[in-house]
């Protein structure tokens, strides 16, 4: 097994704010107790990024930020945001959209899986299991506009999207190269609003024309935003893999986790595919400075971020033993935060999960 013993991967971890400091802790402990079962060594590194270090520096993170994570095999991310402190659009531009962006982190991908033991809010919910392929590098979050007469009464705020053929031909892509290795349902579905956005989202439709007809094992489909947002609710396990926009795949990305139980249950890729740069993890939920420092928030979120990450670095194995922990706890139903109907505290609930882990490891 010497060869096992080289397995090792450096990883940035950005607690960042308020539960972001809480969550994080209960998926390293995860981490920690997984690997020790399946081999890998790994290696973290924190990084103080985020409001503190925004009220203290000016910055959301290190002026050379970017050149110290470059280096790491994979970013591990809490939750951003104090916006009694701190404007949101300040933290998320400082920092998430800078990493997004110059990274090329340019698919967003969050599975929403039904989670054994969960209460849907939808009482009738059987066989969910559908990913969203969210376009994470442009569109709606180019950071495209600008602001003039500020103060006055002709005042004008400009926010312009931004559709390349590159960057829109590329996460079509992604999402038939998934359903096809995901062998589910085989089949993607687009979600535009072509109907009122005559521009961006006809050249939307004419690209997923296009890339799909090099898949055509592949079925398609495609809805306008609005009718999908209500098909989720009505039909969500007829969806396998989704497609969408930053802004729509963000706002059903949401919509999805609500429905599988809750976002404190969901978590994100950001994925440079050809590995250029290290992809990062992060639950799917804010920083909910509401619930934060009562030690309420679900740490489930984190560790399947922390599991996605596994897999993404070829660990297939700790990210298996990782999933099968929170199943079992889940399942049980014994030990869970408030947002599950439960009482446990952050900690007890990630204890839970390790505890998991040592048995099935
Ligand atoms: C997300 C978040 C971010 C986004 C915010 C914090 C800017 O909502 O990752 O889904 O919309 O990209
Ligand atoms: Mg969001």
């Amino acid at each position: 097994m010497a060869s096992e013993q080289l397995r090792s991967y450096r990883i940035a971890v950005i607690p960042g704010d308020n539960v972001g400091k809480e969550v994080i802790p209960e998926a390293l402990k995860a981490l920690r107790a997984a690997t020790r079962r399946t081999g890998p060594a790994l290696e973290f590194t924190p990084f103080p990024w985020g409001a503190d270090h925004y009220l203290a520096t000016g910055e959301v993170m290190a002026p050379d930020g970017l050149v110290r994570l470059a280096g790491f095999d994979a970013i591990l991310l809490g939750a951003l945001g104090d916006p009694a402190r701190v404007p949101d659009h300040v933290i998320s531009w400082g920092l998430m959209q800078q990493l997004r962006k110059q990274f090329d982190l340019y698919i967003n991908l969050r599975p929403i899986r039904q989670l054994p033991g969960v209460r849907s809010p939808l009482a009738t919910l059987t066989g969910l299991d559908l990913v969203v392929v969210r376009e994470n590098s442009e569109g709606e979050y180019a950071g495209v506009g600008g602001r003039l007469h500020a103060g006055t009464p002709h005042e004008v705020a400009l926010q312009t999207s931004v559709f390349t053929r590159h960057g829109t031909e590329r996460v079509m892509r992604y999402a038939f190269e998934l359903a096809r290795s995901r062998g589910k349902q085989r089949k993607v579905t687009s979600v535009t609003k072509s109907n009122a956005m005559n521009y961006s989202m006809v050249f939307w439709d004419q690209i997923f024309q296009e890339v799909a007809r090099e898949y055509p094992d592949i079925q398609t489909e495609k809805y306008h935003v609005d009718a999908m947002s209500m098909y989720l609710i009505q039909r969500p396990a007829t969806f396998d893999v989704i497609v969408a926009s930053n802004l729509f795949g963000d706002i059903l990305s949401d919509e999805a986790a609500a429905i599988h139980g809750g976002i404190g249950l969901a978590a994100g890729a950001n994925l440079n595919p050809e590995r250029r740069f290290p992809s990062m993890f992060e639950p799917i939920h804010g920083s909910a400075p509401d619930i934060a420092g009562r030690r309420q928030a679900n740490p489930v979120a984190a560790v399947l971020a922390a599991c996605l990450m596994m897999e993404h670095v070829g660990e297939a194995d700790t990210a298996g033993l990782l999933r099968a922990a929170v199943e079992e706890v889940l399942a049980a139903g014994e030990v869970c935060t408030p947002d599950l109907g439960g009482t446990a505290t952050t900690v007890a609930m990630g204890d839970a999960i390790a505890a998991a882990v040592e048995r099935l490891g």
